[in-house]
């Protein structure tokens, strides 16, 4: 069978499970291909089609979901680690997001994952570029599958993730208004977000003196790093407060012991990353946060089993090859804060949701309030004046497992006992957000 790059396919995939010694068919549709987005930049969309025993899949919303980095891929982590029908052990998930809406994963900025560019030219360099690039995806996307044009369409994110999902979501909602791209726009939702990149670093230290993960001394030492960042940004340098912003993490990991900076509360042992002399900080920064999303097992199954499956993967693709240049080309834009854009689509009349993990240090929950506080909707002093609503953990009724609060076109979660990557850590509670988030709850 030939596959060309612009073919469309449908699969439909029968694979039985194992499941405590019973076998259980279970059927999904699912799709996927790669759209040239820009000459020799190659992107790679992976779709689920809802799955749902009690509604047909068109019934059900659409969601995608970008993965952070810049650098890491939804279609392996996202997928496989967090929200897909399988996880990495190709067994099926109970908190599957399948189940209440199909999924779209996309491996960008270009060069994540299995996207790929054919020259040193061709990765985006600021999320502006990242946003129009997801434009063309999504052009494609939608013509090829008109069905879903109708479909509430909304963007899910992770981390960095978030910070080009804004981006792409005012230039969506611009095209949309112009009637350049066909699609039923309905939201955005921000998880673990870095959309104030000075808020998060400049929180690090009081968030881990509260905690017990530092002492007075360590709290002088990380408050003084992120005092460099801080000026670095005041003065326009971004490429620099990225650097800085490296140096402050190695300030937090040897003053916490090595940290996880995704969950305080799950330290492996010896975690935390040695750093070498010499080494540049774009490679340490890779290693710190990319290869966490590329774990060893992640990219056997990726360059493994899941290639072969895929078939269109061109041989000299690597899952994951990528990913440095990736981050380095976007080093000059990875510190400056987009909450304008926030309050350009709240002023749209996009439904803007943020969700945060407790237990997140990166993005943690106190450099999220900072910036919401920030915005100028007009809206904000309604939001502030209200009280959060606890909600139940679905996995242990009668104990919390987040607190929500709405008002007009903006919502905030704060998700308990969850760190970064909130489906990982609390599959059960982020799965009731999707259904809340998505009016089906
Ligand atoms: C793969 O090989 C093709 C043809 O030789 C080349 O044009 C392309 O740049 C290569 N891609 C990568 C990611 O190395
Ligand atoms: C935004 O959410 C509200 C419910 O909070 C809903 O009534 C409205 O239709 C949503 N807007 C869009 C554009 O989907
Ligand atoms: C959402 O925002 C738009 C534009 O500001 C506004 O017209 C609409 O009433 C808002 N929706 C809600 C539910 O407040």
């Amino acid at each position: 069978m030939i596959r060309t790059e612009t073919s469309c396919r449908l699969v439909v995939v029968l694979f039985f499970i194992v499941n405590t010694g019973l076998s259980s068919p279970l059927s999904g549709k699912e799709d996927w291909d790669y759209v040239e987005v820009r000459d020799g930049a190659h992107m790679f969309w992976w779709l689920y089609y809802a799955d749902s025993p009690s509604a047909h899949s068109m019934d059900l919303p659409l969601v995608l979901w970008l993965q952070g980095g810049p650098g890491g891929s939804g279609t392996g982590f996202g997928n496989f680690e967090e929200i897909g029908p399988l996880n990495r052990n190709q067994e099926p998930r109970k908190t599957s997001w399948v189940q209440a809406a199909s999924v779209l994963f996309v491996d960008n900025p270009v060069g994540t994952g299995f996207s790929y560019t054919d020259g040193p030219g061709g990765y985006a360099t600021d999320v502006s570029m990242v946003a129009s690039d997801m434009l063309v995806l999504l052009q494609h996307f939608f013509k090829d599958k008109a069905e879903f044009q109708s479909v509430p369409f909304y963007i899910f994110s992770e981390s960095y993730g978030g910070k080009m999902a804004a981006a792409i979501s005012l230039e969506l909602t611009k095209a949309v208004a112009h009637g350049s791209l066909k699609c039923n726009f309905a939201g955005v939702a921000l998880g673990d977000s870095w959309i104030s990149p000075l808020d998060s670093v400049m929180t690090w230290g009081p968030y881990l003196y509260t905690t017990s993960l530092l002492d007075e001394y360590g709290l002088a030492e990380v408050s003084s790093a992120a005092d460099a960042v801080k000026r670095a940004v005041e003065l326009q340098q971004f490429e620099k407060a990225t650097e800085l912003w490296s140096v402050t993490e190695t300030v937090v990991e040897q003053n916490t012991n090595g940290v996880n900076f995704y969950n305080i509360l799950t330290q492996e042992p010896d975690e935390g990353v040695v750093t070498s002399a010499g080494e540049d900080y774009i490679s340490l920064q890779t290693r710190r946060h990319i290869q966490p999303l590329h774990s060893q097992s992640l990219s056997e199954l990726m360059n493994g089993p899941i290639r072969k499956k895929l078939v269109i993967i061109p041989q000299n693709v690597t899952w994951g090859g990528q990913a440095e240049e990736v981050f380095s080309n976007m080093a000059g834009d990875f510190m400056k804060p987009v909450v304008d854009v926030v309050d350009q689509l709240l002023e749209a009349g996009v439904n803007v949701t943020i969700y945060n993990g407790q237990l997140d240090l990166i993005v943690d929950t106190m450099g999220q309030e900072l910036w919401v506080k920030k915005l100028k909707w007009e809206g904000l002093p309604g939001f502030n004046k209200m009280r959060w609503t606890p909600l139940d953990d679905p996995a242990s009724p009668g104990v919390t497992g987040a607190f929500y609060k709405n008002h007009k076109n903006f919502s905030f979660y704060w998700i308990l006992k969850a760190g970064h990557m909130i489906p990982s850590d609390q599959g059960p509670m982020a799965l009731q957000m999707l259904k809340m988030i998505t009016q089906q709850a």
